[in-house]
């Protein structure tokens, strides 16, 4: 297995984190302590969201979901995410989301990583989350709705348990088998946890409520009567043109933080909205710059889409992570002739060539 340092290898080989060494890497550091250390990475990048360059992400969108392209940049290093929601996949044994992700030298273009990220994007978004409430939740809050009991719903409530002690949950799903397992997998990890029939008595008492259904549709997870005063709203599933989770109302009575404005107008909750309704950038709040949570009876949403900076820390944390471990395989994955011109000359030597028997006329 190779332990060689990660600065030090040939020139045509890149680290490789499968499905199989992210699990291993998780579970090494333990999953509350990656996703504590991970947060402070994201935190890290937006206190310098002004070194990246920032784009909306490139999204081709088809009948059933999305593919994303989400790339950044702060000069030194490069990352992008491929990334689907595809909200019909469950039913035929797929994730609705799988990502994968490439983290790169800006002075030479070289890539430094590849990675899955499929648990990786559960677990920054998860971290996302959990970092954006620890300035906009109300202090001390420890008990969280969570409605959409899928993929990424356990990831969220570790982050909320890691970063702000919330050990009170309260579970709904559509399908109650999706709640049974959340519970079941939840189970032992330090909570109290409640199955509800609803979204309804699902946000009774909460003072967060997480909202990370899958829906290819305006759904209505929460309207606008569930909402009361003094409640932080993470709404993770509302990530698409057309796809949203909140009545429109809620809206006009939160204060709504976000990652990137112009990506969020138009996947967010937000593009349900007149383009010039005030919002905050969650970067902002973080360096000192706005203020996030006010006082006790704000409603605060943060509307979660998921922006590339945020894969970025993800990719650089765990580049950090994997120097003298083996969790990773390297691929030969960069064609590195012995003269750099000569790539030609590389294929025309590669034993059995047929291009070298044509020449000699064999
Ligand atoms: N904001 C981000 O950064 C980010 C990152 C990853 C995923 N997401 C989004 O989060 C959502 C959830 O992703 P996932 O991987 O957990 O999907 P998933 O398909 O594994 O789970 C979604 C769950 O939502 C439930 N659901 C659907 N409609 C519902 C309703 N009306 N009320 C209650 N439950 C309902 C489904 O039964 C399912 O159990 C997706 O929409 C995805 O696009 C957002």
């Amino acid at each position: 297995m190779p332990t060689v340092p990660i600065a030090d290898r040939h020139l045509n080989l890149v680290p490789f984190v499968s499905v199989h060494h992210m699990m291993e890497l998780v579970l090494e550091i333990g999953v509350e302590r990656f996703l504590k250390e991970l947060a402070a990475y994201i935190e890290e990048d937006f206190r310098r969201w002004e070194d990246f360059d920032k784009t909306p992400r490139v999204a081709s969108h088809s009948r059933e979901g999305v593919i994303e392209l989400m790339p950044t940049s702060d000069g030194r290093h490069y990352g992008f995410k491929y990334v689907n929601g595809h909200p019909k996949n469950t039913r035929d044994g797929r994730q609705t989301v799988t990502a994968f992700g490439v983290y790169a030298d800006v002075e030479t273009g070289y890539p430094l990583l590849i990675s899955e990220m499929t648990i990786l994007t559960a677990l920054r978004t998860a971290a996302t989350s959990a970092l954006a409430a620890r300035y906009l939740a109300p202090k001390g809050a420890r008990c969280m709705a969570i409605i959409g009991n899928g993929a990424q719903a356990e990831f969220q409530a570790m982050a909320f348990k890691a970063l702000l002690g919330v050990d009170r949950l309260r579970l709904f799903d559509i399908d109650q088998g999706a709640t049974e397992k959340c519970q079941r997998n939840l189970a032992g990890l330090g909570f109290e946890i409640v199955a509800c029939a609803s979204g309804q008595e699902a946000v009774e008492g909460a003072e967060i409520v997480t909202t990370v259904t899958a829906d290819k549709q305006y759904a209505t997870i929460l309207t606008d009567n569930m909402v009361g005063a003094g409640m932080h709203i993470n709404a993770v599933g509302g990530d698409c043109p057309g796809k949203t989770e909140l009545h429109r109302d809620i809206l006009l009575r939160s204060d709504i933080f976000v990652e990137y404005p112009p990506q969020t107008r138009v996947e967010g909750e937000i593009q349900q909205l007149d383009a010039g309704h005030p919002v905050q950038e969650l970067w902002r709040v973080i360096a000192g710059r706005a203020v996030g949570r006010r006082d006790k009876g704000q409603i605060t949403l943060f509307d979660s889409v998921g922006f590339a900076t945020e894969d970025f820390s993800a990719l650089r944390y765990v580049r950090d992570k994997l120097s003298g471990t083996s969790h990773y395989v390297d691929l030969d994955l960069l064609a590195d002739p012995d003269e750099p011109r000569d790539l030609f000359g590389m294929l025309l030597r590669f034993p059995g060539s047929s291009l070298l028997a044509k020449r000699q006329g064999v």
